[in-house]
């Protein structure tokens, strides 16, 4: 039995830090989300939830002894949708207060810090789970050459301790889907079977900054240029190698000097790339240098690789898949499936540590990380009480 209104009302409160438009701008360690996760801590105190912040500002509500975690993040992309995370979040501490109400099993919370990569990929999870050392998440820079050490020292005041795995018994993160598979298909819920690898690194291009009126074009060394190519020669030679779930994507791009009469003399990109398949995330890394390589070659470009950071595929956990399956069976018959994830999730994170599951509700129109993400109120609370029937069994 959860309390509808009251999670809703937590999860609309949560939307008002760094609220823009339909959607927040609540990167990892800026001021809005700093205030958010205090807020949360607040929330997680009312609930009884012991608060703890530990070193990289990950937010646990903890209740004593054994338990199960429950959480998921509530940083947000560049341009962010207000339930990227945020539900995962208030879903756990909804299911938490109700099972407390209630006489059931022991339920903590956690936040985990920049899911959303504004330093690597899933930095807060990867470094709580022992995927990643503190040292060399520290070294790691934002786009704007601020790093994790600098970042994380605004919530040092906040830090009060470790919190070991090994006091809880399994993970369930609650999440919209951030894709259009249940809304195409009418459904209320997903069970996660899978979530997909990545890997992701920076790439630097630099050729000969000069004037745009006076070089002739087959002199130049043009950076842009060398990015146009790289990205139409990929299109055409992944193709050979990927299958129809493989995906891959420039998403920043930094050009200097960034003028209109000026020949760029150089291009940082992100270049991503996701699979479900280790060996194929590994044939596509192949692809991707021998692509970037060869461009760079013929442009007379300069090209440097920052460090490939990634996670490898995972499998959640059949137990506790079974559970959510059930759950989802009662609430939602017939309207729920059995699903992959190509979004990344702190999920894969803790499933060094411990069994996870994980349990979608549909997005509206497929839509996420944009201000219009969205999902209907009762596919919202649909899944708050998928969780907290798998919780109460
Ligand atoms: C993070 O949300 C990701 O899947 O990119
Ligand atoms: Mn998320
Ligand atoms: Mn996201
Ligand atoms: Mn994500």
């Amino acid at each position: 039995m959860i309390n509808a209104e009251r999670f809703l009302s937590d999860l609309h409160h949560l939307r008002s830090f760094g609220a823009s438009g339909s959607g927040v701008v609540r990167p990892a360690y800026s001021e809005p989300d700093i205030a958010a996760r205090i807020w949360l801590a607040e929330r997680m105190s009312e609930a009884g939830l012991a608060t703890r912040f530990d070193e990289v500002g990950n937010l646990f509500g903890l209740r004593d002894g054994q338990s199960l975690l429950m959480g998921s993040h509530t940083d947000s992309q560049p341009e962010g949708g207000w339930l990227d995370g945020a539900f995962g979040v208030i879903a756990a501490l909804e299911v938490s207060r109700a099972s407390a109400e209630r006489g059931g099993p022991p339920v903590s919370v956690v936040s985990f810090q920049d899911e959303e990569g504004r330093f690597g990929v899933t930095t807060g999870s990867a470094v709580w789970s022992g995927g990643l050392e503190l040292a060399e998440a520290d070294a790691l820079l934002d786009h704007s050459g601020v790093s994790f050490a600098e970042a994380r020292a605004r919530m040092e005041h906040l830090t009060s301790g470790p919190v070991d795995a090994s006091r809880f018994t399994g993970f369930i993160e609650a999440h919209i889907e951030q894709g259009p598979v249940l809304d195409q298909a009418g459904e209320t819920l997903g069970v996660v079977t899978d979530i997909v690898g990545i890997r992701d690194m920076r790439v630097t291009l630099t050729g000969q900054q000069n004037h745009a009126g006076t070089t002739p074009m087959h002199l130049r060394r043009d950076a842009v240029q060398g990015l146009a190519r790289i990205a139409v020669g990929l299109e055409e030679r992944l193709r050979n190698v990927v299958t129809p779930t493989s995906v891959w994507t420039i998403g920043h791009v930094s050009v200097s000097p960034n003028a209109s009469s000026i020949v760029p003399g150089k291009v940082v990109f992100s270049m991503q790339w996701r699979d479900g398949d280790l060996e194929r995330l590994a044939r596509m890394e192949e692809v991707i240098r021998d692509v970037i390589g060869e461009v760079a070659e013929q442009l007379g470009l300069a090209l440097e690789y920052g460090p490939l950071l990634g996670l490898d595929p995972v499998a959640m956990d059949t137990g506790l898949q079974l559970r959510l399956a059930s759950a989802a069976d009662q609430v939602a018959p017939g309207k729920w499936r059995h699903m992959p994830s190509g979004a990344l999730h702190d999920a894969t994170n803790v499933a060094r540590r411990l069994p996870v599951a994980m349990l979608f509700v549909p997005s509206i129109g497929g839509i996420s990380h944009d201000f219009a993400e969205d999902t209907a109120e009762a596919d919202l609370i649909a899944g708050v009480e998928t969780l907290a029937r798998a919780v109460a069994q």
